[in-house]
Parts: C-alpha cells; structure tokens; sequence
C-alpha cells in the first residue's frame, strides 16, 4: 500500500487552488475567449483556421462551442518554425525552449516576462502540492537548457522559497554526494534517472532509505503504480507524479497531490482540458480514455487552441483540489503503442508486469522486429543484482505478459548495468523493423 503524505494547510493554497467549481468555469470561459482574440488577431495561422471554420473569437459562448475549433499539431508548430505561432513580437519574448522530438524541425515555444511569472507560480504550486516546502533543499535533476524540465523546475523552487540545486542531468556519482552533503529533501527528475541515482547510491553501500530525501516529483516519462510502488519501497520517501509539455508551457500542467497520490490534478485555472477520439477527433465525455487536448487560458507569448498531446489518460473529478479535474496517469503516447500481431501494446503495460516478478528491475527495453512476415516483440529486462537463475523468471514474465495483455513476448534477461542507462527521458521502444 501507498503511503499518503500530509495535506498542504489551506492557507498555504494559491486562490486559484480554491475556486469552486462554478468560479473556476466562468474563469476559464473568459480565458478561452481571451486566448481566442488574441490568437486570431496575432496568429496568422490561427486566425487562417478559424475563417476554414467560420469562427469569430466572439462566438464562444460555452464550452460545448469549442469542439467546433479545429485542432492544432505538432505539425502546425513545425510549419511555422521559428516563431510564426508567437503571438507577441518577438523582442517581447524573453525566453525560448524547444523540444528536439526525432525527426524533422524542432517545436519553439516562447514566453513573455509574465508567462515565467505564472510558470514560476504554478511549478511553486506542482512542488508544494508534491510536499515540498519553502525551506527545503531541492535537488533539479531535469536536463536545463532547451529543455523545460530544468528551468521549469528551476525557477518554481526558487519561487515557493526553496533551496535549489541545480545540478541538471549526468555524473551520477556527483548527484549522489551532492544529496547527501546538502542534504536534500526534494528531488526533481525523471523516474528513469531516479532509478540509475538509486543503483549508484547501492553501488556505493549507501542505504537509500537512509537519505535526507522526502518527496520525489517525477514525470517528463511515463511510469506506473508499480514503479511509485517500487521506488517508496526501496526510499520510504514519497513518489509523485508531475505532467506538462513545451507546448502548453512545460512541467506543471498538472500536478499529482501527495495527501492522494490519485492521479494529477490539471491546474484548470491557466489550462482547459478536453479528451477527444484520437482517430475522429469526437470529444469524449469525462470518465472515457482518450488523447488529451489543452487550450492555454492565460498564455500570452505561445498560448495554443485545442493542441493534441498525443497523451493517452481520462479525466476523473477532483479530489484533493475539488474544483480541479484529475488526469490519471498516463499510458502512453499515441506514437508509442506498439501493435503486436493486432494487439495494442504500451511500453508502461509491460512495466506492471516486470515490476510484479521479483528478481527483476524496471530497468528495461521492448525491442519490435519482423524476422519473417509477422511482428515481433521481445522485452530485454535487467536482472536485480546477484540473480543467478534468469530462467525462471523469464518463464514467468513471458507467461504473464501474455496472460495479463495478450501478447507473446520473447523475453531476455540481461545482466545488471546491460542495458543503457537515459539521463533524461528513457527509451522505452526499440523499433528494428
Ligand atoms: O517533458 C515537460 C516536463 C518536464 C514534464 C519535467 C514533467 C517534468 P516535453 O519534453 O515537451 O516536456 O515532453 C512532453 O512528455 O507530451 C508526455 O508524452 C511526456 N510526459 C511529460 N510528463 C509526463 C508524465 C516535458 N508525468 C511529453 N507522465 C508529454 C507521462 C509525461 N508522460
């Protein structure tokens, strides 16, 4: 069982954490109608999309209205590279990231001084939902630079009165000695390098439950219950979730609240969420899994319409913050299902299944091949230390994989350390076909 941690005080809380319901609507109503004007009247592209549908900014009158805008992509993004989708001049930008992705242009998104202004807020508000509080030393392992995940959680530390070290991703060996001489109570980074963190603190004879560490907040990757299971075992700290992405602003899109650990409450004052069918685009209603769709509500330099994630979750009402919807835990990217002779497979499916066998670690690989006309899967997974009969356990995987999901896996257990380790995101999928 989980662990739950201490509820922020309510006088901690931003006002915009306490709307109800009712509130939290009107605003966001008033702030889709904002975004709406300023991106038809400064985005030439949007304001071309919105004429295709015969949408004037001013015919928003309810929510049900926006599923009659159109959506944005990935690909609209590259097309306009650099700054074609900047809804500012660009002298009034004072920072840009850009995310690489694997093919083609990179996607540039910018902000003015006040976009920092209410990332910083709302990252303050993702690390003191995690338990992270004013006074803590907080450790920043997400890569800095281009990147979001760095400065992002850079910048929201500094802001609720944290500590920061910003020591970026890599040299492992130094993350661990500069934990422990600082004495760290928060760490932010992708539950992957957490993992390679961890392995390095055992390495060493470090007892990893013997840490100043209290809260992890991970994200930038998918990962399961099994794997905040996994990790709150080996640490006794707390796991929890973070979402967001460069388009929408980067870390702190949604937070997951320490006091529930049920899933990631969307900070619905700056961001309106929709599921939709990711194959006709239909709007789905909450409780349904589908791709996940935001429209910025107080963006001003990069604010976006309707943009797909290509995020796999479904939104459930919220808890912890009760006007806020939550997201639950992501499956998946859209990009990433990998179909096994007709089976829609996610790298995360397999991970609850590796982490249910002991002897086994979430250090793992799905590598898709095609030796003869059919597809074929095989998961490469590490073996936890002093393992000295993988058989066993790669019978028992096999078996569950296809019991559990339905897929035949061919799986290879590989010594510890064989597999390469990410500093940042890890790669999940190897595709040889
Ligand atoms: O990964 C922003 C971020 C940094 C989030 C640090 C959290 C922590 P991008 O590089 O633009 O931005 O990648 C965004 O990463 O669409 C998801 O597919 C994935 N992702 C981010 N957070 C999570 C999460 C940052 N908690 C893409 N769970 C998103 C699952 C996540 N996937």
């Amino acid at each position: 069982m989980t662990l739950l941690g201490e509820a922020c005080p309510a006088e901690l809380l931003d006002p915009g954490e306490r709307l109800s319901i009712d509130e939290l609507r009107e605003r966001q109503l008033a702030g889709l109608r904002a975004t709406l004007r300023a991106t038809y009247e400064n985005v030439p592209h949007y304001r071309a999309a919105l004429d295709g549908v015969g949408f004037a900014p001013d015919d928003l009158k309810s929510f049900a209205d926006l599923a009659r805008l159109p959506f944005t992509t990935k690909a609209d993004l590259r097309e306009n590279y650099p700054f074609g989708m900047f809804a500012v001049p660009r002298s009034e930008v004072v920072r840009i990231h850009a995310s690489s992705g694997t093919t083609g242009r990179p996607t540039v998104v910018g902000y003015t001084a006040a976009d920092v202004d209410t990332w910083a807020g709302l990252m303050a508000r993702s690390i003191r939902a995690a338990g992270g509080r004013a006074g803590d030393v907080c450790h920043v392992a997400y890569g800095y630079g281009l990147f979001t995940g760095g400065l992002g959680a850079h910048y929201g530390a500094e802001r609720l009165g944290c500590t920061v070290v910003p020591v970026s991703g890599g040299m492992t060996e130094r993350q661990v000695d500069l934990i422990r001489d600082f004495g760290a109570a928060v760490i932010m980074v992708t539950p992957s390098y957490f993992l390679a963190i961890l392995d390095e603190m055992v390495a060493r004879g470090i007892d990893p439950t013997s840490t100043s560490l209290r809260v992890g907040i991970f994200g930038a990757e998918p990962w399961t219950e099994q794997m905040r299971a996994e990790v709150e075992t080996r640490t006794g700290m707390h796991a929890v979730d973070i979402y967001g992405l460069s388009e929408v602003m980067g870390p702190g899109v949604a937070q997951e609240c320490v006091e529930t650990k049920d899933g990631l409450h969307i900070w619905e004052d700056h961001f309106y969420p929709e599921i939709i069918d990711p194959v006709t685009g239909e709007v789905l209603p909450d409780g349904e899994i589908g791709e996940l769709v935001f429209t910025t509500l107080t963006k001003q330099a990069f604010p976006v319409l309707r943009y797909r994630t290509r995020d796999l979750t479904r939104l459930l009402p919220g808890t912890a913050r009760p006007g806020m919807r939550r997201m639950e835990k992501i499956t998946g990217r859209t990009d990433d299902m990998m179909i096994v002779r007709g089976v829609n497979v996610f790298p995360t499916q397999i991970e609850e299944q590796i982490l249910t066998i002991e002897g086994l670690t979430p250090h793992y690989l799905c590598v898709l091949s095609r030796p003869a006309r059919m597809d074929e899967l095989t998961v490469k997974v590490e073996a936890a230390p002093g393992m000295v009969d993988p058989e066993p356990l790669a019978t028992a995987l096999a078996r569950r994989i296809k019991d559990r999901i339905g897929v035949t896996a061919t799986i290879e257990v590989v010594p510890p350390h064989a597999l390469e380790r990410s500093l940042g995101k890890a790669k999940r999928i190897h595709d040889t076909r």
